[in-house]
């Protein structure tokens, strides 16, 4: 198992319940999305996973290990967590500093941080920008500068918390590629997003929250058949996956190209 949530509760210190008993188990790599309402507890559930907040009640588990064992700063190794906002995460003169950040607390050897750098730039698409001052890349870079920097630790876990914010259509391309490429290295990759598009293109496993509890979670077809549920929770599939159920499809399509060959053998 390498990530599990036994009935964890959380109360913010304003009396807010956020959690209201989640539990959820994530045996594999295979990347997985968290979505639901404003509100619902996706960012507060994620900041359990690094010792960011600690539990009111329940347990947590990473890889077997109860989080409480570790030091937050020692769980930062192991799970990477790329904020919403990137201005709370970049702090440095240039970009190659802020890769270099993490690396240098964990001792990592110049040769292996420079290599990793060379991967990490070009994946995040920075190769170039390097020794640009991160406060005068493009809102997009910079998101991409953060998610470099998190890359760099080696993280075993990364969650990417709403990555498709301010993205353009390069931007989504690129952050696809980048979910490809950590499942390849059996990286595990957990993604709160809004867009039910994205999701659906890019995540087999879903998670849905509605007001501090987990009301769904499976493949993305048995998530997105459940309309109902769903539309409780404010989600709803993409266009193009409501699109084949309301032809009457026997599968749920994901992307255009599905959706062409699905209609092919319906109509025949
Ligand atoms: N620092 C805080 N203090 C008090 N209550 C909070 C705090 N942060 C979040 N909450 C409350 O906890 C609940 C869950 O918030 P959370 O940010 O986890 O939701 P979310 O699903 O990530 O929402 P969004 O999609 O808007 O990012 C909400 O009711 C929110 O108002
Ligand atoms: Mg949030």
């Amino acid at each position: 198992m390498i990530v599990e949530m036994r009935d964890v509760r959380y109360e913010y210190p304003s009396g807010e319940e956020a959690l209201c008993g989640i539990s959820f188990s994530l045996e594999t790599t295979e990347p997985v999305a968290i979505i639901g309402q404003n509100g619902a507890g996706k960012t507060t559930t994620v900041k359990h996973l690094n010792g960011l907040l600690k539990p009111t009640s329940g347990e947590i588990f990473i890889e077997g290990i109860p989080i409480q064992s570790r030091q937050t700063a020692e769980w930062a190794k192991t799970v990477g967590y790329v904020f919403q906002n990137p201005d709370n995460q970049l702090f440095l003169e240039t970009v190659k500093k802020e890769f270099e950040f993490g690396p240098k607390q964990i001792k990592m050897s110049k040769k292996e941080m420079a290599d990793r750098m060379d991967w990490v730039a070009e994946l995040v698409g920075l190769s170039e920008q390097l020794s640009v001052h991160p406060f005068d890349l493009s809102a997009v870079e910079k998101k991409f500068c953060t998610i470099g920097s998190v890359l760099m630790m080696k993280p075993k876990i990364v969650i990417f918390d709403e990555p498709t914010c301010g993205q353009d259509v390069e931007g989504n391309k690129r952050l696809k590629r980048i979910i490809r490429e950590l499942e390849q290295q059996n990286i595990l990759c957990i993604t709160i997003s809004h867009d039910m598009k994205f999701v659906a293109e890019n995540f087999k496993r879903m998670i849905v929250l509605r007001k501090g509890s987990v009301i769904l979670d499976g493949t993305r077809e048995e998530v997105f058949k459940e309309t109902e549920k769903l539309s409780s929770s404010y989600v709803s599939a993409p266009p193009i996956t409501r699109l084949g159920q309301a032809l009457g499809f026997d599968q749920l399509v994901f992307d255009a190209d599905e959706f062409i060959k699905r209609f092919e053998v319906e109509r025949k």
